[in-house]
Formats: C-alpha cells, structure tokens, sequence
C-alpha cells in the first residue's frame, strides 16, 4: 500500500498538530454555544476522531453521507444525499467537518441543506483545501492545509474506497489509477 504512494505530504504528526491548532480555535469560537459537528462520510472520519479530542467545549456528533466522486479521481458535479443528519438541526449551530474541499460542489450543497433545516449557524472545518480545484465559490472556516491539484489519499481519503488506513496524507502514483 504505501508503494503506491508517490510523496507524503502531511504526517501523522503533522496531522495532529492541526487538530490541536484547529480543536483550540473552535473551542475558542462555540464556548458555551453546544454545537453539533457533523463529520462527512466517509472521508472525514479519521479527522473527526482526531478534531473532536482536541475540543474542550460541549458538542454533539453526528454524520451525513454525501458523495460526488463515485470512484474515480475527479468528482462527477452530481451529489448524492445517503444519509441524512439524524439530529435535529434547526436553531442549531452546526459545523461540517470535511475531508477535503476541491471543486466545492459538495460544500454548497450542504450549506444549502443546512439552510433548509434552518440552522442557527454553519461553518465548515477541512483538514485539506484545494483551491485550484473550484467550480463554485466556496470557503471554509477552518483549514488545516491546502493541497495542489493532484489526487491524494489517506487518513481517510480514498482511491476506490481504499487507502483510506494510511496515517498520513500523500499523494497518489498517477500509474495506479491510470492502469
Ligand atoms: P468537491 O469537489 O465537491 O469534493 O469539493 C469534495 C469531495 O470530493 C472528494 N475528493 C477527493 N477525494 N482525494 C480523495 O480521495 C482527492 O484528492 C479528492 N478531492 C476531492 C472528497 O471525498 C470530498 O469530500
Ligand atoms: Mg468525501
């Protein structure tokens, strides 16, 4: 598995020191405001893990399901709901925990849907930002580092619903999915 890894470019170790930078200032930002964090399946889980231990406020978890990307390495622009917050949001400040945010497609749509549901307030944590990748406006509020335009995988990034193990962030050999 990590033959297939081209470079690193963020480790464990790297990791972590974002989630105590990024948990900190959120911390800072929702004291005594109770929000929900709401982890992105299936990326964001390692990161979720990790960001929520650095939060020393009260906070609720739950997840939602959306996909764009269906296997490939270049997200398809149509998003798919598959599986909805079971919390009720409304009047609530929720912050959307996010793998990466590339073309922004998935982010809009889940503002939207947030909007629908009449949060209180809603922003955005992503542990990786691609900024070249954009097709619609988008911004997080909290990034833990932004990424060139290549495909990477780990800690929770996949190819094909694998690598997604690797502790580390790296990108991809273009050979193994050019095959
Ligand atoms: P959009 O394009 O909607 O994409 O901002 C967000 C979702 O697309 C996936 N994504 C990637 N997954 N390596 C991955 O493993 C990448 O380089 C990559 N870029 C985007 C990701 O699931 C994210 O939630
Ligand atoms: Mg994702």
């Amino acid at each position: 598995m990590n033959n297939d890894i081209e470079r690193v470019l963020f480790s464990q170790e790297d990791i972590q020191e974002a989630c105590r930078r990024l948990g900190a200032q959120i911390s800072r930002d929702y004291e005594g405001k109770k929000p929900v964090v709401v982890g992105v399946l299936k990326g964001a889980i390692l990161f979720m893990v990790d960001l929520i231990k650095e939060m020393d406020i009260m906070t609720e978890v739950d997840f939602l399901d959306v996909s764009s990307y269906h296997g490939g390495v270049a997200s398809t622009g149509s998003i798919t709901l598959n599986r909805e917050i079971e919390t009720d949001i409304s009047g609530r400040h929720v912050i959307i925990v996010e793998d990466i945010i590339d073309t922004g497609l998935t982010l809009q749509y889940m503002l939207n849907y947030l909007n629908a549901h009449h949060v209180a307030s809603a922003k955005v944590c992503t542990l990786l930002d691609k900024p070249e990748g954009r097709k619609v406006t988008a911004k997080a509020d909290y990034v833990g580092f932004n990424v060139p335009n290549e495909f990477v995988v780990g800690y929770g990034l996949d190819y094909q619903e694998f690598y997604r193990n690797l502790p580390y962030v790296g990108v991809l050999k273009p050979d193994v999915y050019s095959e």
